[in-house]
């Protein structure tokens, strides 16, 4: 028995609607981030903002509320927002491993919810960008771009790869999954701890991919738990285990999943790191909906016996975040609040990526399960 039933989903959804009706018509030629003075949304669609890396998540929502609803309002917001998103594209020296946050939820939704030809095109592009920033003899993929970074790799490209799965799958070429694989197996090693904890950010010497130092990252400090962090390697390695049936993607979900439910149960409201001190209190409202979406995926993939356990704790976290971190009001265009970038910027945000992920816990709720991994 769920602690949530089918009267909240349904209401919560019903708002859920509501409010984004009105937002996707209303931003329907712009990108959205996080709010503003005055709680209205800003625009990333601009020269300088272009390739920030949540810019698919906002496409990826409007998909999910399009195959919840079939309101034709949501998907012409998505297209529009995949187009702007061309720019990007075409910025190459901008391009990071975000490749997945941003073509996959956004040209690779459309293609997957339409067939349409142009965005399985522009996911291809993205796809083969991000296998080029495999390190071959360090066997990771590369993060970021600075020449001091060549060897740094972080968790959230756990969410990333995920369209190099799906490379391999819509043209044969194991050589994407290969990468992926790859990859996963690299962060396995050396950013998941024994205990479960994960590691934001390890640096590999780029000649010989040997583990050189890890990094706090967004999170508090070094040896910390960055709770985001956490959230990225629950889904992260649930996804890699629904790509490719290896059972150590499986282990390591669950180690990762054991710990964050542990992390979080005494209220299901996340904290921005797990192992920050008491003051200030910083919550991070979009680590608790990542690590729902994954929870539930989890409990569909493990042994009956197990299931209940990561299906119950991705509801109460969706339940005390939806009770406590919601705004349902017309004065702000976002929903989740209390979410944060970094422990380091120290205040809560809304991120649309929170919202995202909202509506992607509700969706599978609601037994709609539109899958865009
Ligand atoms: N991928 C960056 C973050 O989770 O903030």
């Amino acid at each position: 028995m769920s602690i949530i039933d089918e009267k909240w989903i349904n209401e919560t959804w019903e708002k859920l609607d509501k409010k984004l009706s009105r937002v996707a018509v209303e931003y329907r030629d712009a990108i959205t981030y996080t709010t503003e003075e005055g709680k209205k949304y800003n625009n990333t669609a601009n020269d300088k903002d272009i390739n920030w890396w949540t810019n698919g998540f906002w496409p990826g929502l409007m998909w999910i509320m399009y195959d919840s609803t079939g309101n034709e309002e949501y998907r012409k917001t998505a297209e529009n927002a995949e187009k702007l998103l061309d720019k990007a594209l075409r910025n190459y020296d901008k391009l990071d491993h975000d490749l997945g946050f941003m073509w996959h939820l956004s040209a690779g939704a459309n293609y997957r919810l339409t067939g349409n030809r142009d965005s399985y095109v522009r996911n291809m592009f993205a796809a083969n960008t991000l296998a080029g920033r495999y390190n071959i003899k360090g066997e990771f993929i590369r993060a970021w771009n600075q020449p001091e970074k060549k060897g740094w790799a972080i968790i959230d490209c756990m969410m990333n790869i995920p369209l190099l799965y799906w490379a391999s799958q819509e043209t044969g070429d194991e050589r994407y999954k290969y990468i992926a694989m790859s990859h996963a197996d690299k962060t396995l090693k050396h950013h998941i701890r024994p205990d479960g904890s994960v590691n934001h950010i390890v640096c590999y010497d780029p000649e010989t991919g040997e583990e050189m130092e890890t990094l706090g990252g967004q999170g508090y400090g070094v040896g910390s738990s960055w709770s985001r962090g956490q959230a990225w390697g629950v889904y992260g390695f649930t996804l890699s285990y629904i790509h490719t049936a290896e059972e150590k993607y499986l282990d390591a979900a669950k180690k990762v999943a054991n710990y964050f439910i542990a992390a979080c149960c005494d209220d299901y409201l996340p904290k921005c790191d797990f192992r920050a001190p008491e003051e200030p209190v910083l919550y991070d409202s979009s680590a608790g909906l990542i690590a729902a979406c994954g929870l539930i995926e989890l409990s569909r993939v493990v042994p009956e016996f197990e299931s209940k356990m990561y299906f119950n704790a991705a509801c109460n976290i969706i339940k005390a975040i939806v009770e406590n971190f919601a705004d349902w009001s017309e004065d702000s265009d976002a929903i989740v609040t209390h979410c944060t970038t970094s422990y380091g910027a120290g205040k809560h945000w809304t991120l649309v990526y929170a919202d995202f992920y909202l509506a992607e816990a509700l969706n599978k709720l609601k037994g709609i399960n539109t899958f865009l991994w």
